[in-house]
């Protein structure tokens, strides 16, 4: 085993241009994720988990810190040094509707990374396509449909399909269940963690959503407003969590109707506005 993690991430921080300023979305973020490993970033909304997951793909380049993959820094390259990197670490985004090309079909939706990829041969791109689209579990009948004839929980495993094709080492999920139904959520989940169990893939979950994060995670990183409140195994921090804070997600996410998102994100400010007076003995 080498010393070096997988991916270590390190004093990260990304500003936002405002009229008048920046805004610090994140703010000396450091974490490291072992290969194959699966680690969960968890924080109310606006916290700074997609701009975490933008710079790890370098939708974004952040303001400082390193982006160490496999010892070799991201954060600073150039569009043209990173081009050849790209296909090591792949996102599912929440809506994939929208990244979703409504003209073609899934078929040639889950090719067109391999085509990137410099697969000259047509058939071949069109075969292992196919077999991705086998793997996320949609029938053969879905390799010839565009993205309007599939539902939610379909077209999420069409852009976990087109992730893979690009062969990544780390694949990032953003929200990837959120915009499902429960039911559907247990569905995609499942094939996630199957992919995790069945590779060395090394995994980073997004959610607001802790059911989620204990379906599929062994560690845990709790964000606030842009920095590290938490960080450590799933079952500990979930089980006991020592910040106020993360006791108030935890609440929020055993509450079922906040889990079907039915409740505003007030849940969470109430809560914790409460855990920030005096000890109340709150059991573990
Ligand atoms: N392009 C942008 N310009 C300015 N502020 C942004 C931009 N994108 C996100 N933000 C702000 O940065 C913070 C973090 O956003 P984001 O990373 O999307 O949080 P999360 O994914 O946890 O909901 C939020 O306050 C958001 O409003
Ligand atoms: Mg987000």
């Amino acid at each position: 085993m080498s010393a070096t993690p997988f991916l270590s991430v390190t004093d990260l921080r990304v500003d936002y241009p405002i009229p008048g300023g920046v805004h610090r979305a994140v703010d000396d973020l450091s974490f490291t994720v072992e290969r194959g490993g699966s680690l969960a970033i968890v924080g109310e909304s606006g916290c700074g988990k997609s701009t975490v997951a933008r710079s790890l793909v370098r939708l974004l380049k952040p303001t400082a810190g390193r982006i160490e993959l496999d010892g070799v820094d991201l954060a600073p390259l150039s569009e043209r040094r990173m081009r050849p990197l790209r296909h090591r670490v792949q996102m599912v985004f929440q809506d994939p509707y929208g990244s979703l090309d409504p003209h073609s079909t899934a078929q040639e939706i889950v090719a067109e990374p391999l085509r990137v990829a410099g697969v000259r041969d047509r058939a071949q791109r069109a075969k292992r396509a196919a077999e991705l689209l086998d793997r996320v579990g949609l029938p053969t009948s879905a390799l010839h449909r565009r993205p309007a004839e599939f539902s939610g929980g379909q077209r999420q495993r069409i852009g976990i399909a087109r992730a893979l094709a690009s062969s990544p080492e780390l694949l990032i999920c953003d929200e990837a269940t959120s915009a499902l139904d429960v039911s559907v959520q247990a569905q995609v989940l499942r094939l996630l963690r199957e992919l995790r169990e069945e590779s060395d893939l090394t995994f980073i979950v997004i959610s607001h959503n802790l059911g989620v994060v204990r379906e599929i995670s062994s560690e845990i990183i709790v964000m606030r407003d842009g920095r590290l409140v938490e960080s450590g195994p799933t079952e500990r921090v979930l089980a006991a969590p020592a910040e106020p804070y993360t006791r108030a997600l935890r609440r929020a996410a055993l509450d079922p109707a906040a889990m079907r998102g039915r409740k505003p994100r007030s849940v969470v400010n109430t809560v914790s506005a409460r855990d920030r007076g005096p000890s109340k003995g709150e059991a573990a």
